[in-house]
This record gives C-alpha cells, sequence and structure tokens, in this order.
C-alpha cells in the first residue's frame, strides 16, 4: 500500500515536473513574437500613447495609460518573465508597469482591475515589491469611490449621460479581484464587502433565464431600480455578446476563489453551461462576437475564447470536476493551432481573428493585447 503510493506520487512529480518544461518550451517559442510587439510598441508611442492595444489598417494601435487596456501589455512580461523563467523580461515589465503608476488616482473608470492587477498585481505577485502592494491599495480605494450604497454596485462608465443614470457592464466582474487582494493586503474589509454586493446585486439583474448575460444594467442611483436592461457592444439588447459571457463566467469563478461562497461556484458553472452547450457553439470553441449574430460568416472573437479557457482552468480545480479543464485545453490548443498570427507577422501581436467592437464598426478580426493576456495565463494555468 505505502510503495503503491510512494509510486503515485513519484508518477505525479514527475507529470508536473514534463508539463513545466513543456510550458516553458511554449514561452520560448512565444518570444521572438513578444519581443517583436516589445521593439514595435516604442515606435508607435506618440503623445503618452505608449501602451499596444490592436492594430488598425495594418498598423499598430498605441493607447494611453487611461485606457481599459493600457494593463495588459505590461501584464503580458510579466508572464513573459513567469513562463518563461528567463529574467530578460524583468527590466521591460517593470518599466511598463512604471508608466501606469499616476492610474492608481484615476477616479474616473471603473476598469482599474483590468488596468491596475495586470500591470502592478503581477508585478507584485511576482517580486513581492511592496511598492507596487501600496499602488494598489491606493487603486481599490479610488475603484470604490464609484460604488453606490443604493444601487449596491459600482458604477461603470460616465460616458452616455444621455442614455443611462449609473450603467454597470457585466466586465465590472472583473475588476473585483483587485478589491479582494486589496483586503488580503490590508486587513480592511470594506474592499471584501463591497465586492460582494456588487457581486450579488449583478447575479440578481444581469442574467436571463437561460444564464447568458445583459451587457449592461442601469440603475436608478436615488432608488437603486433597474431603469434598462441593453447592450453597448453586443448584436441586440436581448443577445448574448461573447465576451461579456466570458467575462461573467471568469468573474463568478474568481468570486468563489476568494469567498468560497457556493452561490458563486453555481453560477460559473451555469454560465459554463451556456457558453459549453450552445447549439451555436463552433467546432472550434472559439466564438462568434456574439452568440445570436446570425449566419455562419459573423466575426470570431478569439479574446472571448482566451478569457473562458483561462476561467475554465480555474473552474476546473475549484470545482473538482476534470471536464471543464478538458474543455480549457482543447480551446487553448486550437487558439494555439488555429488564430496565431504567422511568426514576424501582426507587429508581434501572439493571436489574431478577435472583435473588440463591432456595432461601432470598430475592432473587428484583429489581435487584441486582452486575447494575448489571457491567452499567456491559461497557459500558465494550463500546468497547475
Ligand atoms: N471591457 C471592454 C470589453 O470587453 O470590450
Amino acid at each position: 500500500m505505502k510503495k503503491t503510493f510512494s509510486i503515485l506520487l513519484m508518477t505525479v512529480a514527475i507529470t508536473a515536473h514534463a508539463q513545466k518544461a513543456t510550458i516553458k518550451k511554449q514561452f520560448k517559442n512565444l518570444e521572438p513574437q513578444v519581443s517583436l510587439l516589445l521593439k514595435e510598441a516604442p515606435a508607435a508611442a506618440q503623445n503618452g500613447r505608449n501602451f499596444p492595444r490592436t492594430l488598425e489598417n495594418g498598423k499598430l494601435k498605441n493607447v494611453v495609460s487611461r485606457d481599459w487596456t493600457s494593463g495588459f501589455f505590461p501584464g503580458i512580461l510579466w508572464l513573459m518573465y513567469e513562463g518563461s523563467g528567463d529574467k530578460k523580461w524583468l527590466a521591460p515589465a517593470k518599466e511598463y508597469t512604471e508608466m501606469m503608476r499616476k492610474e492608481q488616482f484615476n477616479k474616473g473608470t471603473h476598469d482599474l482591475g483590468f488596468m491596475m492587477f495586470c500591470s502592478f498585481g503581477n508585478g507584485y505577485r511576482l517580486t513581492g515589491d511592496t511598492a507596487y502592494r501600496n499602488v494598489l491599495v491606493q487603486a481599490a480605494r479610488s475603484l470604490v469611490s464609484r460604488f453606490n450604497q443604493t444601487t449596491g454596485v459600482i458604477r461603470s462608465w460616465d460616458h452616455h449621460q444621455d442614455l443611462w443614470k449609473f450603467p454597470v457592464i457585466i466586465d465590472n466582474m472583473m475588476n473585483l479581484e483587485l478589491l479582494f487582494e486589496a483586503t488580503k493586503y490590508t486587513g480592511d474589509s470594506s474592499f471584501y464587502k463591497i465586492a460582494v454586493r456588487h457581486a450579488d446585486v449583478t447575479l440578481k439583474n444581469h442574467f436571463r433565464a437561460d444564464n447568458s448575460s445583459y451587457h449592461v444594467i442601469d440603475y436608478d442611483p436615488e432608488t437603486g431600480q433597474v431603469r434598462k436592461k441593453m447592450t453597448h457592444q453586443g448584436y441586440a439588447d436581448e443577445s448574448a455578446w461573447a465576451r461579456g459571457q466570458a467575462w461573467g463566467l471568469y468573474g463568478y469563478t474568481l468570486c468563489y476563489r476568494y469567498t468560497k461562497d457556493k452561490k458563486y461556484l453555481e453560477q460559473a458553472e451555469k454560465i459554463a453551461a451556456y457558453i459549453l452547450n450552445h447549439p451555436r457553439k463552433t467546432t472550434d470553441l472559439v466564438p462568434y462576437w456574439d452568440y445570436d449574430a446570425p449566419g455562419d460568416d459573423q466575426p470570431r472573437d478569439a479574446s472571448a475564447a482566451s478569457v473562458t479557457s483561462s476561467a475554465l482552468f480555474e473552474l476546473a480545480e475549484l470545482s473538482g470536476k476534470s471536464a471543464y479543464r478538458a474543455q480549457a485545453k482543447l480551446i487553448l490548443e486550437n487558439l494555439g493551432k488555429f488564430y496565431r498570427s504567422a511568426a514576424g507577422s501582426n507587429s508581434g501581436f501572439i493571436l489574431a481573428h478577435s472583435t473588440g467592437h463591432l456595432p461601432a464598426k470598430s475592432e473587428i478580426d484583429v489581435p487584441l493585447i486582452y486575447a494575448d493576456y489571457y491567452y499567456l495565463e491559461a497557459l500558465l494555468r494550463s500546468r497547475r
């Protein structure tokens, strides 16, 4: 019995070791492409637009640090350091992270989780530098300044005030990670409580009977009542925008990670079932940009697939259900086989074929920096 157990332990250790080596090799293979982006980004930087986001008319398009996507490039550099084990990624990761420092005081957006957690959050996790942690705590303070006690949620956007009074988008679930972490760093439970309240109110109002989610819920900040249920980036108000479903899946999975509240795990599993059993599921599991956009020639969204893959790896771990891991792996493999930019092309973006905002005729069938970020995160999670 004892002998069988030690053989089993040895096999597990050997498998884990082999898996780690494979991932390291995969990161090494990605190095030329990410190095190209690192080389091209400064050339495209004008007027503070330091951060690569996508390609526009075939040319690299950078954005300023207050853009919601700014943190993904520093995040990619941190993940390259983690995945390859090569110290050469440290200096650029630190440099791009530093360029975001002032956003810790930005109270004009709910996207601080994306922006600061991907950059400073990975920096803190991988270096233990407490100066990074201090920035994250300040960013969490800025983020909770957008919380309203009456609605019980964090306001997403300040634009379109003619249309909405207090809009909250499903994407906002992603920003809660910063708040859960801020409570861990400081012992101040107010961040945690706000995150939980936001997750609960979103659970109540954002989901339909089939477990798909609306993109935007507009609240009345005086009464807390829901005013409108709409889309902004999806096909229709009643449709299921693909990336929104992925944000919800990832968001409720992370809420379960921090709280161990079963209702979040159940919600994550319901969303996973919606995505994985959808009648319009594509054969390669990379979804159309919106599940309800008609016809088979709709653009795909590789970013939705990479977020879903990463989330499913974690869901598999937390639920103990290996079927999620199998699906996560399949998505990751298909992205690698069919959605990778040809070597040396696309200014160094790893994945092609994402869709950012089709109704605005913007970012259709292009590389997007967050598709690459969650692809790398999924790769790292696949070794756990
Ligand atoms: N959070 C904005 C988007 O997913 O496009």
